[in-house]
């Protein structure tokens, strides 16, 4: 029986969810380890008191769940923390798990791309929706050519309410925080790049957003370098419940990811029920089973049992996406995605 030991940092929205996941997959019958969690968090007490529910030990700082003997790091601090904790990680040799993005925007991000390079380290970034079931049969009947060519892609990602202003604050806004999810699924179903975005967003729930800079509802029209069009969309405030969905439409067939009795949409047709399960409130609860996989992936790839299924490159390339649609909306023109995103034109 073999023994890894994980530690985590942050145990706020996400990461406690992660931390109940390790727990989870140390329950987890007939495997041939057990596994170890230590946690730490700068709410001390919250963090003790999680650690204590959990059976996890408390740790007071990131210095010392490293130096206690950790097998791998898991980050779920906020974004403007991650390169911080990342090279920490790196730095002691271990692999690392860290929520998406790799920092706040893509200049932020190259430093660390460069240390993990030059420190040959392992980091697996939590693009979660790679393990989702829906996605994951998008992509093989996109790569087996079952769709036909595609004329449309539709991307969307709703929250039902904000996040508090705080989290907002430091975020990179709703582009680089919440859409960076549908530009990352985006290239990873179809293997494609997207070349330019055009954005639009709008403010008419709480003022306090649009006082730091955001947006609460924003679309971005994208096109990839086959030609391919789409859309992404984003909302704060989708009273309907979490709404996350992806639809494929091809000369000889259209799929929709998220579409079963739990999607938050009513239809407006006399006499059709469908969809009349109760919505998904939360991301935690849409992808469960995903974030379940994504930290199952994790511990194998720890384990060397496994290559990592989300580099921090690839996370690098759907934030420079995010960052070419942020400077669209700033701008009001389109932006082409390159190395340094530029304004078309
Ligand atoms: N993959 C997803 O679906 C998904 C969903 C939500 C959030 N996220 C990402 O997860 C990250 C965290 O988001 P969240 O909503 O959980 O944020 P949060 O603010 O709820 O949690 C962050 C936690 O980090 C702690 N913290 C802050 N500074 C610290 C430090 N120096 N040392 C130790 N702990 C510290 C805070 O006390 C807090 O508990 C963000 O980067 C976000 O982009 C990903």
């Amino acid at each position: 029986m073999k023994n890894v030991t994980l530690g985590l940092i942050g145990v706020g929205r996400i990461g406690v969810m992660h931390a109940r996941n390790i727990v989870r997959l140390s329950n987890t019958a007939g495997t041939d380890r057990t596994i170890t969690l230590k946690l730490t968090d700068v709410a001390a007490q919250h963090a003790q008191t999680v650690a204590a529910d959990l059976g996890a030990e408390y740790l007071p700082d990131l210095d010392a769940l490293i130096a206690s003997g950790i097998d791998g790091l898991v980050i779920a601090t906020g974004t403007a923390l991650h390169p911080e904790h990342i090279r920490a990680g790196v730095e002691a040799g271990i692999p690392v798990f860290c929520e998406k993005p790799v920092a706040v925007n893509v200049a932020e991000s190259l430093p660390v791309l460069d240390f993990i390079r030059e420190h040959g380290g392992v980091v697996q970034i939590g693009h979660q929706r790679r393990f989702d079931a829906g996605y994951l049969e998008a992509k093989r009947a996109f790569e087996a050519g079952e769709l036909g060519w595609i004329h449309s892609l539709r991307a969307v990602t709703c929250d039902m309410t904000p996040p508090p202003v705080e989290f907002l604050a430091n975020s990179g806004g709703l582009f680089r925080d919440c859409s960076v999810h549908d530009f990352d699924i985006l290239r990873w179903v179809t293997g494609r790049e997207i070349v330019e975005v055009y954005a639009r967003g709008s403010n008419n729930g709480d003022p306090a957003i649009g006082a730091v800079g955001d947006v609460d509802t924003a679309l971005a029209v994208v096109t990839f370098d086959n030609g391919m069009i789409g859309t992404v969309s984003a909302s704060r405030y989708n009273g309907a419940g979490h709404d996350v969905r992806l639809e494929l439409q091809g000369s000889a067939a259209t799929l929709l990811v998220g579409m079963d009795d739990k999607s938050a949409l009513l239809s407006a047709e006399p006499g059709v029920s469908f969809p009349d399960g109760m919505p998904h409130l939360t991301f935690a609860e849409r992808f469960d089973q995903a974030y379940l996989s994504e930290m199952a992936a994790f511990i194998e790839l720890v384990m060397g049992e496994r290559d990592n299924p989300c580099t921090p490159d690839d996370a690098v390339a759907a934030s420079r996406v995010a960052d070419a649609a942020q400077l669209s909306l700033e701008t009001g023109q389109p932006v082409r995605v390159t190395g340094a995103s530029a304004l078309v034109g």
